[in-house]
């Protein structure tokens, strides 16, 4: 973790609203200790309900919103960015140009079917992990198949479960850390950071899905206030099954 200078402060717990490949050209170089991400997988999903998302049809931020992410991640650290298996060369491209080194790739089973072909029902997300630099082991390595429960997706079409990124944050990232999710949709990887004492950045294009992050990082906040006394640490927030 680096020294923090005013202007990186501005960035810091904070839901920001816009196009991250501008709001990441104002951050600081090597200011961030962990990304996870989760961009459009450049598939033109639609949910059932009809709900859809942004950029999910192009990929001209591609290449420039992996570059910044690569920019603002601190020397030796690590990226964890989920991807869609049909546009695989197209992800892996961008991350090689700017700068990232794939050293894992990590599936996500779910207990659930979001969709059937005639070949497969699709049961599993998944994710590369990329390095910048060197990285060293920070909490132990974690198993390359993980659960990913369900949440039911009523702040967002593709919202991830909370309780199934912090086991991530952990092995990737220190208390203090600074995590950030350049494509936060509802803002599920910011309250995993916030519930295990991470500083979160935030970015999201969409004015209700940031709305939405930002309100319910505020739910999160006033919980751990509430809570938190010797006896109610923030370990008995995140292990309870509630959703957050
Ligand atoms: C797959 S969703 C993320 C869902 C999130 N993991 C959650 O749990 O809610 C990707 C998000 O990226 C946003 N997005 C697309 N292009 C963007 C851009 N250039 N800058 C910031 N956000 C963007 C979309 O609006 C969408 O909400």
């Amino acid at each position: 973790m680096q020294v923090t200078n005013p202007t990186q402060r501005t960035f810091f717990n904070r839901i920001l609203q816009g196009d991250c490949i501008e709001i990441m050209r104002q951050m600081p170089a090597n200011s961030v200790d962990f990304i996870l991400t989760d961009p459009p997988y450049l598939v033109n999903f639609r949910d059932r309900t009809g709900r859809t998302l942004q950029n999910d049809t192009n990929a001209d931020w591609l290449r420039p919103a992996m570059k910044e992410a690569c920019r603002v991640l601190n020397n030796n650290r690590l990226m964890l960015c989920f991807y869609g298996w049909p546009r695989a060369e197209k992800f892996l491209e961008a991350w090689r140009e700017a700068g990232f080194r794939p050293v894992g790739h990590l599936v996500f089973r779910k207990s659930y079917t979001t969709k059937a072909t005639e070949f497969l029902k699709y049961q599993h997300e998944q994710a590369y992990l990329l390095a910048k630099g060197r990285p060293a082991m920070i909490g132990g390595p974690v198993a390359d198949v993980q659960r990913l429960l369900y949440t039911g997706n009523k702040l967002h079409p593709t919202q991830k479960a909370v309780m199934s990124l912090i086991p991530i944050i952990r092995a990737y990232s220190l208390p203090g850390d600074v995590v950030l999710d350049a494509f936060c949709g509802s803002g599920s990887t910011c309250a995993a950071a916030l519930l295990t004492g991470r500083r979160y950045i935030g970015i999201e294009l969409d004015n209700d899905y940031q709305s939405a992050a930002s309100e319910r990082m505020t739910r999160i906040r006033e919980r751990i206030a509430r809570r938190s006394s010797p006896s109610f640490p923030t370990e008995c927030i995140v292990s309870t099954p509630r959703r957050a």
